[in-house]
């Protein structure tokens, strides 16, 4: 059984106690920790090897170089990218998705373009096209969801075909719902009416494969610290006549081919994208976090993290005053909750008095949170170095809340 591994023992920061109790952490979706070989790779940087990247003829800084851009090729595997060009370093799914809309928006969207934002969008894939909308004149739909947590599908398509739709901001894995979109079928529809697709992959990547040339989206942003890499890096895919489209977001150095001081010229994809001194150390680190997914495997990943979720899914419906919310047909290992007459701060604070770490609130999705007319969830977020002890914990820890708060 998937459930009997002991991945759990190569991460330091499980191995502590909580206030008391051995830590519980079921808050992968909002950051994943890290394995040792990844925290040794960034140590080993810093204490021999701390040197900037693309600019020095040393030792060093060819050695820096050569191990962040090897992240590149890293990412281009995991990912399947046709080209290591079409992947560009940021600094985390955030930037990636405002790079896209400032730049490719700034050149291709004009005014009275319709952009198509799904219901259950984290705010990331919002905010940054509300923005370019704004400043270009173009118009905002959303694309509701049903009681199950999963997009109308109709609705999409009536959306689709009754507007000049340029730019579909489109989630694949729901971080508030778990949720897996349909998105290969829904990019299909999208590209048959000319609009592009901004994939949302911050947790999707982490969890199952996902292929470019397979999904056929425009671009995909993650980030590396859901990925058991750190924090403040993060990767844009595009495709390359894209990205060769597109003006630069920000300007400085690396960036440039020549300059004057009137004007300059740029650099090619991915180049282009990645002024000034990068986060070198959180680069060549992530590159460590791929190599120790990769090794696992995605496949070993996604069923232990399915056995996970239908043994935390069956033991949460036998509470009392406890729904899941949301029960799409397919569905990462995160389990939104609601507990009847208590409000989700109330219970997540309980629970970290057991040591157990979820998170609560509206998970940077209001307008999902707001369809459920809920104060917020408590998120239980499950991953491959999870345990089934875990889960007996979580739901310990539960039912005493359960009881206090009645
Ligand atoms: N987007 C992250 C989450 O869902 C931070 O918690």
């Amino acid at each position: 059984m998937a459930l009997t591994h002991a991945y759990h023992l190569d991460f330091p920061e499980l191995q502590q106690e909580i206030n008391g109790y051995p830590l519980t952490y079921l808050d992968s979706a909002a950051s994943s920790l890290m394995p040792e070989s990844v925290i040794e790779t960034i140590n080993q940087y810093h204490r021999t090897a701390h040197a900037n990247v693309h600019r020095g003829v040393h030792t060093l800084s060819q050695t820096a170089t050569d191990d962040y851009e090897l992240t590149r090729d890293r990412v281009q595997a995991l990912i399947g990218a046709a080209q290591r060009e079409e992947i560009i370093f940021t600094y985390g799914a955030t930037d990636s998705i405002n790079l896209v809309a400032q730049t490719w928006g700034k050149v291709h969207l004009s005014k009275g373009d319709a952009i198509l934002i799904t219901e259950m969008e984290h705010h990331a894939n919002i905010v940054p096209w509300q923005q370019i909308a704004q400043e270009k004149g173009c118009v905002i739909h959303k694309v509701p969801i049903t009681q199950k947590g999963e997009i109308d599908q109709d609705a999409y398509q009536r959306l689709l075909a009754q507007e000049p739709v340029k730019v579909v901001a489109l989630i694949h894995a729901s971080n508030a719902l778990g949720t897996v979109n349909p998105v290969k079928e829904m990019i299909t529809q999208a590209h048959d009416q000319g609009a592009i697709v901004m994939l949302d992959g911050a947790q999707s990547a982490p969890h199952f494969t996902v292929d470019m040339q397979d999904l056929d989206c425009d671009f995909y942003s993650f980030s590396a610290h859901k990925l058991c890499g750190p924090t403040g890096f993060g990767i844009l895919y595009g495709k390359m006549e894209h990205l060769e489209s597109m003006p630069p977001f920000r300007g400085g150095g690396s960036m440039i081919e020549h300059v004057a001081i009137e004007s300059s010229t740029y650099q090619r994809p991915p180049l282009r994208f990645e002024p000034g001194t990068p986060a070198i150390a959180a680069g060549i680190g992530f590159g460590a976090a791929i190599d120790y997914m990769m090794d696992i495997g995605m496949e070993t990943i996604a069923s232990i993290e399915h056995e996970l979720l239908i043994e935390a899914q069956s033991r949460l419906e036998k509470l009392p005053k406890t729904t899941i919310i949301g029960s799409p047909s397919e569905r990462i290992a995160v389990l939104p909750l609601h507990f009847e007459g208590i409000h989700p701060y109330d219970m997540g604070m309980f629970l970290d008095r057991r040591g157990v770490a979820v998170r609560t609130g509206h998970h940077c999705a209001q307008p999902l949170i707001e369809y459920y007319q809920l104060p917020g969830t408590v998120r239980c977020s499950l991953t491959f170095y999870n345990t089934v002890e875990d889960i007996d914990r979580f739901i310990s820890a539960i039912e005493e809340g359960l009881e206090f708060f009645s």
